[in-house]
């Protein structure tokens, strides 16, 4: 398999990414079982395959140290040039608390150091309380990190666009912003994007399968109840589409979206992450990979076969009319988090 060369973008001058992301919350412990070996076998398959941009995080149990044995393995295997075409974006995600250089310096070297690289790709940093505001300190910090070279670029998750706003004032380079984005989820279309596709910020979204809901499997299927639920991610994205409109308009959307995906010979999945990756501002999608336990390579591959047209927008936007306004009921992007 070979994607095309409308899966790359050339997100900043010096990195060049697949613009569908392999999303390693899943390898977190929160999702499963994850066998170590089995993974790192598997991560072969992704980069191989034309998947070769990771999004990770601190708090995604071994996910650095997976990236650090991946690296290790391509040395051994094929030599240091196998590592130009891999991305890892991680994130910090500390609690709130008075920063300081050391601090700050602590947490990223523990990344470097786990990840078994000099310099951190992308560092997006997230933070629980905008009420503490040392937030602004961590960033000026790690701008000087940036400078000293542990750091290629910095970028953010699940900031709102009022403090991404107060971030990039103060005079912090952010080149994107980690939010969740699907069409279950279009709140940040109401201001996020409006801001970013000014101030040239991309965007990376999550949540956009909605840990799978949004695909064949869901299809004509009775409401799953708690314990059919059986990851974070599940769990997650039901409380959103409860929300949003409740089990029985999403039988619609996914009724709607797989008439779309027949017409186009794709499937559910390839039309949910199509729809997010046409949006302005947005440079990939990240898709929840369980290494070793299941794998969607193939048809993940289908997305960049081809566009939606402006029927399929139509008949979307005929189910997407009836939801719920999410923007209005939790707010901006990540306020989920702040409540
Ligand atoms: N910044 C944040 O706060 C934040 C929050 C959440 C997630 N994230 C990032 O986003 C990533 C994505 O996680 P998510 O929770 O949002 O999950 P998601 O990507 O919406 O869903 C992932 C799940 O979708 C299913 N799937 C993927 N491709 C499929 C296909 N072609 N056909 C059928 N099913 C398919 C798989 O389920 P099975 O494995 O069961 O087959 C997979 O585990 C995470 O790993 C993480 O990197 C970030």
């Amino acid at each position: 398999m070979n994607l095309p060369a409308s899966s790359r973008l050339q997100f900043t001058p010096d990195l060049n990414i697949c613009r569908v992301l392999n999303g390693m919350w899943q390898v977190s412990g929160a999702h499963g079982r994850i066998d170590p070996k089995r993974a790192i076998q598997s991560m072969f398959k992704y980069m191989d395959a034309g998947f070769t941009t990771w999004d990770l995080a601190d708090h995604y149990g071994p996910a650095e140290d997976f990236i650090g044995e991946f690296r290790r393995q391509l040395i051994d295997t094929r030599g240091k040039e196998a590592l130009s075409n891999l991305q890892a974006f991680t994130k910090w995600v500390p609690r709130p608390t008075r920063m300081t250089k050391q601090l700050v310096q602590q947490n990223i070297d523990i990344s470097l150091k786990r990840m078994g690289v000099e310099t951190l790709d992308l560092m997006q940093f997230h933070w629980w309380e905008y009420g503490d505001k040392n937030y602004l300190d961590a960033l000026k910090y790690m701008s000087e990190l940036q400078e000293e070279g542990k750091i290629k670029h910095l970028a953010l998750t699940n900031f709102d666009t009022e403090h991404l706003k107060i971030i990039t004032e103060a005079g912090i380079k952010i080149v994107s912003n980690q939010v969740q984005f699907s069409l279950i989820d279009r709140r940040p279309e109401v201001n996020m994007v409006p801001f970013c596709s000014e101030h040239n910020i991309k965007l990376f979204t999550y949540g956009t399968l909605c840990g799978g809901l949004l695909s064949e499997r869901y299809l004509g299927q009775p409401e799953p109840r708690g314990g059919e639920l059986s990851t974070a991610s599940l769990r997650k994205y039901k409380n959103m589409i409860d929300a949003w409109g409740g089990w029985s308009l999403l039988q619609e959307l996914l009724s709607v979206l797989k008439q779309i995906a027949d017409k186009h010979a794709v499937s559910i999945p390839n039309v949910a992450v199509r729809y997010i990756l046409d949006k302005p501002a947005v440079a990939g999608v990240i898709v929840g990979a369980k290494l070793g336990v299941a794998e969607h390579l193939e048809d993940n591959a289908r997305v960049f076969d081809g566009k939606l047209d402006t029927e399929d927008d139509r008949n979307i936007d005929a189910v997407l009319s009836q939801s719920r306004n999410l923007y209005q009921l939790i707010g901006d992007c990540g306020d989920e988090y702040r409540r």
